[in-house]
């Protein structure tokens, strides 16, 4: 083993393995700190696999309880096996970390497992389970340390039945009443894993509509729909506490603005606002390394930090804390550090919300073109006119393409829908390339697929759609 590498990574989430693998491709002797015993971070073992597993089973689970029929195929009502759905949402993490445990070692990249902390720029320090220590020097460091849940002051989550989305996904019994508190990506997307279980699901957001930051339309119409599913909603309301002391959980709400209380009952909480950039442990004061109000690691361009020789990407840095984003900028760095030109196209990375329907965007939504004073046309196509979403039975929801009113160029893509979360990925090459929505309906797309959408949308943008 070498003992002097040419590139450190602290933590392997998606942003540090795939940042370790880039750089290793690259040439350079690169090693790894990961301190949670196996690799893949928030992602594969707390986040976007076990998430998107127990979405995908409870899918099946509500489509063979209440959609079977009207395809002419009879079942007897489906019986929920809890643990096997956990085990199998195990296997599915088990098997992607054992791939990035793989591609590691397939790239000859070190694996030091402990916590890392950076005494200063050219050396990382290890610091094992039983508090031995080791000392490893380095020509760069990148920090990818990821986030943490974001507390809700007061109230303490004991991941049992106040819970956070790591909680959310190991509950042992179906709750009868869960409470989400924030009606964002986590808790709208577990919300409806333990609805389609048999929850009833009460959502309480201190705003007065879901999902901020999305397209105002695509937003009113989501929560449209979830409600239609059976998800509560108590908007302009937040949680001022919770009392555990009895064998239901008593949570206070009152207005966001301030006002009446009222009581709600709940077996389980869900606290879901958000996740906070994760640096403890990593010694950044010492390292003179600067993070903002926020707390996240400042950067420049280069992903680099004020400190020579350390540079920091994913969850711990600005921007939107996704896996693809993280993955990026992994792969930026490492070809920045091989003296390459790493970028990343910020304005062009999407969003996908795993429910169903899904939601999927890229790009600016109209509130945002609005705000810049951006002329622009719509162009909108619902579902209901798609003939692979009508024999499918899955009509809910549109795609909207927002284009240049002078030159056409795609500006935004906003979809809610089935399937949308793969056929966003249309939109993201049209808009990379600078395509405009002319050259997104003048593409051949396949028939009979949902994708059919997109082409008619972007027809709709010249009022010409051909099936509406
Ligand atoms: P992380 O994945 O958080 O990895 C950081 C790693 O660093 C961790 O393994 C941690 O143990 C380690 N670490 C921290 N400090 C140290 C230290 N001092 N020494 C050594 N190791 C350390 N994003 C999506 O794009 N799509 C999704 O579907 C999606 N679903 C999600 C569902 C849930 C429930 C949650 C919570 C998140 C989800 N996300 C999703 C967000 C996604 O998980 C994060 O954006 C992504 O994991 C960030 O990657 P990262 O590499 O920056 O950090
Ligand atoms: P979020 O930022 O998506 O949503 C948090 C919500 O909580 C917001 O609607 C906010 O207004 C609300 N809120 C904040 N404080 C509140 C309070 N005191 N009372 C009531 N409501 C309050 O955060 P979330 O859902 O926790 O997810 C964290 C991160 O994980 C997100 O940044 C997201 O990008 C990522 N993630 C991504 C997924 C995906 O890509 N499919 C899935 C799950 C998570």
């Amino acid at each position: 083993m070498a003992d002097k590498f040419d590139l450190v990574v602290i933590g392997t989430g998606p942003g540090g393995y795939v940042c370790a693998i880039r750089a290793a491709q690259l040439g350079m002797n690169v090693a790894v700190v990961e301190k949670r015993g196996v690799h893949g971070g928030t992602c594969l073992n707390v986040g976007c696999i076990p998430s998107k597993a127990l979405l995908h089973a409870s899918e099946l689970f509500e489509e063979a309880g209440h959609e079977f029929g009207a395809m002419g195929i009879k079942v007897s009502p489906p019986e929920l096996d809890l643990p096997a759905m956990l085990a199998y949402k195990q296997e599915g993490i088990d098997g992607n970390v054992k791939g990035v445990e793989f591609l590691l070692k397939k790239n000859k990249v070190t694996t030091f497992f402990g916590t890392g902390s950076i005494p200063g720029a050219g050396r990382v320090t290890i610091t094992g389970d039983s508090g031995d220590l080791q000392s490893i020097e380095t020509s760069n460091i990148v920090i990818a340390t990821g986030s943490d849940v974001a507390q809700l002051p007061g109230i303490e989550i004991d991941e049992k039945r106040i819970v956070s989305s790591t909680g959310a996904l190991e509950l042992q019994s179906v709750p009868e009443h869960l409470v989400v508190v924030g009606a964002g990506v986590i808790g709208l997307e577990l919300g409806s894993v333990w609805r389609r279980l048999g929850s009833e699901v009460t959502v309480v957001e201190f705003l007065d509509h879901i999902t901020p930051g999305l397209d105002a339309e695509v937003s009113k119409n989501f929560q449209r729909i979830l409600k239609k599913q059976g998800m509560k909603f108590k908007l302009s309301t937040k949680v001022t506490g919770i009392d555990s002391s009895g064998p239901r959980l008593s949570v206070s709400t009152e207005p966001s603005k301030g006002g009446e209380t009222t009581m709600l009952d709940a077996d389980v909480v869900l606290v879901s606002i958000g996740r906070a950039p994760y640096t403890k442990g990593l010694g950044l004061e010492v390292a003179g390394v600067e993070l903002d109000g926020h707390g996240r690691v400042i950067t420049d361009d280069h992903f680099k930090s004020n400190v020579d020789g350390i540079y920091a990407i994913g969850d711990v840095i600005a921007g939107p804390m996704l896996a693809h984003k993280a993955e990026d900028e992994g792969v930026a760095v490492a070809e920045i550090l091989a003296g390459q030109s790493g970028h990343v196209n910020y304005g062009v990375i999407p969003g996908v919300i795993y429910t169903r329907p899904e939601v999927a965007t890229v790009g600016k939504t109209e509130e945002e073109l609005k705000a810049e004073g951006v002329a622009y046309n719509t162009g909108k196509f619902p579902f209901t006119a798609n003939g692979r979403a009508k024999v499918n039975r899955s009509t809910d929801g549109f795609v909207k393409i927002l284009a240049d009113a002078a030159t056409d160029r795609i500006l935004g893509v906003h979809m809610i829908g089935p399937n949308v979360g793969e056929m966003i990925a249309e939109a993201v090459v049209a808009m990379e390339f600078g395509g405009s929505a002319e050259d997104l309906a003048r593409s051949c797309h396949a028939h009979p697929t949902l994708t059919e959408a997109v082409k008619e949308a972007a027809l709709a943008v010249a009022k010409r759609t051909i099936h509406m």
